[in-house]
C-alpha cells in the first residue's frame, strides 16, 4: 500500500461489518488511525482487534446526539484531531407507500438521515481545528431510482444527498477546507440486502442471487471511499458518485 492516508484520523460509523468494516481495513492499510463505531459492540470490538493497533472501537447509536458528543470527545482525547468522517451506518427495512407505518418511517429517517445531520454538526468543529478534512456520506441508488419496496429508505437516502450538497456549499463558503460528498451504490454483497430479501414478495432466493451477480463487493465501495478520503480527491466537493456496475437499477427491483 502507498500510505495515502498517512497521518490522518478517520471515524467510520456502522463499521462492525459490511462496507464500514471494509473501509476500516483499507484505511488502516493506507496509514490512517481509524475509530470504528457501531451499535453492535460485540462484532465491532472483535473486528477492531483483528485489524490491530491502529483501529479502535467505540459503541455508538448514530441516532443519539449524546453518543455523537461522547465519540467526538473520545477522538479528541485519543488523537487530538479528525480528518475523515464516513457516515456509513444505516438500516434497510421493507415497506411500500401503502403499508409503511409512520413509526417505521421515522425509525429509518432517524438512523439513516438524522444521524448524518447530528454527526456532521458534532464532527465539523474538530475537523476545522484539524485544518480541514473529508466527509463521506453513504447514500444509495435508492436516492436516484426510488426503489418502491423501500419507500422510507429511499427518502432517507435522498435526504442524505440533499444534506451532503448543503454541507459542501457551506464548507466552501466557510473556507474551512472540509469537503463533503455522497456515494450512491446499487446492490452491495453484504448482509444488509440479504436480511430483507425474505420480506420482499417478488424477491425469492433465485432472483436475490441473480441480483447479487450485478453487485459490488464491500471492498469495491471501500476503494471509492478511500479516494474521497484521500488528498487525491482534493478538488471534489458536493459530488454524488454512483458506484454501480449496471449504470441502471438491478432488475429484481423494477
Ligand atoms: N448493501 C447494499 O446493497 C447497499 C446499497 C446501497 C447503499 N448501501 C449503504 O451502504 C452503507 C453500508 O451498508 P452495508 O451493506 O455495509 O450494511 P450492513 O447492514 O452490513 O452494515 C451496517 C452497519 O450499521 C450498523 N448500525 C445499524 N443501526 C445503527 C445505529 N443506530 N447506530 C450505529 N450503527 C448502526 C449495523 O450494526 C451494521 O454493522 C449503508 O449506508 C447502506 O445504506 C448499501
Amino acid at each position: 500500500m502507498s500510505g495515502r492516508l498517512n497521518g490522518k484520523v478517520a471515524l467510520i460509523t456502522g463499521a462492525s461489518r459490511g462496507v464500514g468494516l471494509a473501509d476500516a481495513q483499507l484505511m488502516v492499510a493506507e496509514g490512517a488511525k481509524v475509530v470504528m463505531t457501531d451499535i453492535n459492540s460485540e462484532q465491532g470490538e472483535a473486528a477492531a482487534k483483528i485489524i490491530g493497533k491502529d483501529a479502535m472501537f467505540i459503541k455508538q447509536d448514530v441516532s443519539s446526539q449524546e453518543d455523537w458528543a461522547a465519540v467526538i470527545q473520545a477522538i479528541r482525547d485519543t488523537h487530538g484531531r479528525l480528518d475523515i468522517l464516513v457516515n456509513n451506518a444505516a438500516i434497510l427495512l421493507f415497506g411500500e407507500i401503502t403499508n409503511t407505518t409512520l413509526e417505521r418511517w421515522q425509525k429509518i429517517q432517524s438512523v439513516n438521515s438524522d444521524s448524518v445531520f447530528i454527526g456532521t454538526q458534532a464532527a465539523l468543529p474538530l475537523m476545522e481545528e484539524s485544518g480541514g478534512g473529508s466527509i463521506i456520506n453513504m447514500s444509495s441508488s435508492a436516492a436516484v431510482f426510488g426503489m418502491p419496496y423501500f419507500v422510507a429508505y429511499a427518502a432517507s437516502k435522498s435526504a442524505v444527498r440533499g444534506l451532503t450538497k448543503a454541507v459542501a456549499v457551506h464548507c466552501h463558503r466557510s473556507r474551512n477546507n472540509v469537503r463533503c460528498n455522497s456515494i450512491h451504490p446499487d446492490g452491495i454483497a453484504t448482509d444488509m440486502p440479504m436480511e430483507v430479501a425474505g420480506d420482499m414478495p417478488e424477491m425469492d432466493g433465485v432472483s436475490a442471487m441473480k441480483a447479487l451477480s450485478y453487485t459490488c463487493l464491500p471492498e469495491d465501495i471501500a476503494k471509492t471511499v478511500l479516494f474521497l478520503a484521500s488528498d487525491d480527491s482534493v478538488g471534489i466537493n458536493g459530488a454524488a458518485i454512483n458506484v454501480n456496475k449496471t449504470a441502471t437499477i438491478t432488475p429484481p427491483y423494477l
